[in-house]
């Protein structure tokens, strides 16, 4: 693969695997390399350019794999380093890129330096950690972890706490500690020594904490704001360090998640001598279907990011509920409707596409049921937190459903037999409602599919350079219900109109483009009524280039 061609993320559509999940090749129902590598042609038909892997290391999989405790292996549940050898070879000869993600804000607490910095209070890694005495009331501060409970954990043994933003076995390492960021560049080193194209650092914003340790402000509703846990003094310096020493190796991506909606804190992370695009939940993150709001933050985006800044684009992830069902209001065709036109949206706006595994055939929300049932860590802790504040187990679950991230990792949906093909064993979690008839074999021979309707998206996207990375020449939003808008590149031009409301849509194309448009995708066909006047049906996605 050409390392020297700059920039190749500036026109890739990513592709989320979400590793357990995705294909398993050894029938013991978690997913693995060798299962991936079995779907790369399935990938290259789809069209996306390049991989992000969730974490693969060796890991005890409190956060399915967000706790790593060797940098260095591959989880035996997901193979063997030759495993994985061989995807990036194979990855690389279908011409797709694969980005990592590394976890650098904390360790498993089973990582041979944690142990190591919890054995005694004079060991050479106890700075490693953020370790405090208690204070006149216990606990050093108030601050919470996410997972639910105090961010403070006791050791009994060298009688002081230690400090874990995630679940109590993810500790947060000292990155005011120059070894910590040296033995961090040096596993950086050792993965892009096997080839990779770049990595998606994990909640990168929290990296340090405030030396003062004050405790956080809470807000009307009794919601902690992480004023001093994240977002401080020496981040984007360190952050700095981190991607000065990668980017020595020239065309690798960096991509950090910064978990904020605040325009100025976002703009902080990414540009020269820093991260390439930060991930950032503004566009994805809408609970609701509310097409006035997803305008408001393309345009937001457009004026707010310098121009060497992109924004990603993506409304599902591993941490977030499947779009198609927290858009469609539970109705079957409308949820259809809405992830087409979401699909266009993400596929020719201008920014990074992140694709999540299952969406491109439109993968439902999975429901835990029951507390047996759920997986999430970031879900078990909000209720045994419930249980401790005295809810009863009905009212914990349902505070649990509020906080679990298991609905959007059901196990890829490949074919109708017994659990989706994904394994021939039962999976370490629930399948997808209607994995049955949704599922990837059926829609690659269906023509109005969505997986066809992506990979047309994706195909247009490499095609037509005004769609990857046009700048947007106009934008506007029509009846409160409809965006849309023309991208130029060069001197070609492409005209997008995202008709959102349920009433037909009329528009003068020669209002949004002088040069002649062909017709090149459609989630329905438009009208033409004469000249360059058309309709396009309610719930529609229409794109034209020139
Ligand atoms: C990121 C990951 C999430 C994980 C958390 C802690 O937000 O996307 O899945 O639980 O970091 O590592």
């Amino acid at each position: 693969m050409d390392r020297t061609q700059m920039k190749w993320w500036r026109k890739t559509s990513f592709y989320e695997i979400y590793m357990p999940s995705y294909c398993d090749g050894n029938g013991d129902g978690v997913g693995d390399f060798p299962g991936i590598t079995s779907k790369l042609d399935y990938l290259k038909e789809l069209g996306i350019g390049g991989i992000w892997l969730t974490p693969f290391y060796q890991s005890p999989k409190i956060d399915n794999g967000y706790d790593i405790s060797d940098y260095y292996a591959i989880d035996p549940d997901y193979g063997t380093m030759a495993d994985f050898e061989r995807f990036i070879e194979e990855t690389h000869q279908r011409g797709i890129r694969v980005i990592v993600d590394l976890v650098l804000n904390h360790t498993s607490s089973a990582h041979p330096w944690f142990q190591e910095s919890k054995s005694s209070a004079l060991s050479p890694k106890r700075d490693w950690y953020i370790w405090k005495s208690p204070s006149d009331q216990g606990i050093p501060n108030n601050w919470e972890s996410f997972f639910g409970g105090s961010a403070w954990e006791w050791d009994p043994d060298t009688e002081q706490y230690y400090y874990h933003a995630f679940a109590k076995e993810q500790v947060d390492l000292n990155w005011a500690n120059p070894e910590v960021r040296q033995a961090m560049k040096d596993v950086m080193g050792f993965w892009l020594d096997k080839g990779i194209d770049g990595f998606r650092l994990d909640v990168i914003n929290f990296l340090k904490v405030s030396g003062q340790f004050q405790d956080n402000p809470v807000d009307g509703n009794g919601d902690q704001i992480h004023l001093y846990d994240q977002n401080q003094d020496g981040i984007v310096e360190a952050i700095g360090e981190i991607c000065r020493y990668v980017h020595e190796r020239d065309g690798i991506f960096m991509v950090g998640e910064v978990g904020s909606e605040d325009m100025d804190i976002l703009r902080r992370y990414s540009g020269s001598g820093l991260l390439d695009v930060v991930f950032n939940f503004n566009l994805g993150s809408q609970e609701q279907f509310l097409p006035a709001d997803l305008y408001k933050q393309i345009k937001l985006m457009e004026e707010q990011h310098a121009p060497d800044q992109l924004p990603t684009l993506f409304f599902s992830s591993h941490d977030m509920p499947r779009h198609i069902s927290r858009f469609g209001e539970g109705d079957a065709e409308l949820e259809e409707q809405r992830a087409k036109l979401m699909a266009a949206l993400m596929l020719t706006a201008k920014g990074i596409p992140f694709i999540y595994y299952g969406d491109e055939i439109g993968m439902r929300n999975h429901i835990a049921h029951r507390i047996e049932d759920m997986r999430d860590i970031q879900g078990l802790g909000h209720y045994e937190v419930a249980l401790k504040n005295g809810r009863t187990e009905e009212e914990a679950l349902n505070i649990a459903r509020t906080k679990s991230r298991d609905y959007s990792r059901s196990p890829m949906q490949w074919n109708g037999n017994r659990y989706g093909g994904f394994s021939d064993q039962a999976p370490w979690i629930g399948m997808g409602p209607g994995y049955e008839q949704i599922h990837a074999e059926a829609q690659q021979q269906q023509t109005d599919s969505m997986f066809a309707f992506y990979k047309r998206l994706l195909k247009l996207r490499i095609q037509y350079p005004a769609l990857s990375m046009g700048d947007y020449v106009k934008l506007d939003q029509l009846k409160g219900s409809a965006i849309v808008y023309t991208k130029r590149f060069s001197s070609d031009e492409a005209v997008v109109v995202l008709q959102f409301g349920s009433e037909p849509l009329h528009l003068d194309l020669s209002d949004w483009s002088d040069q002649e448009l062909e017709l090149v995708a459609a989630s329905k066909e438009p009208l033409s009524l004469g000249g360059s006047v058309v309709e396009v049906p309610p719930h529609t996605a229409v794109v034209w280039v020139s």
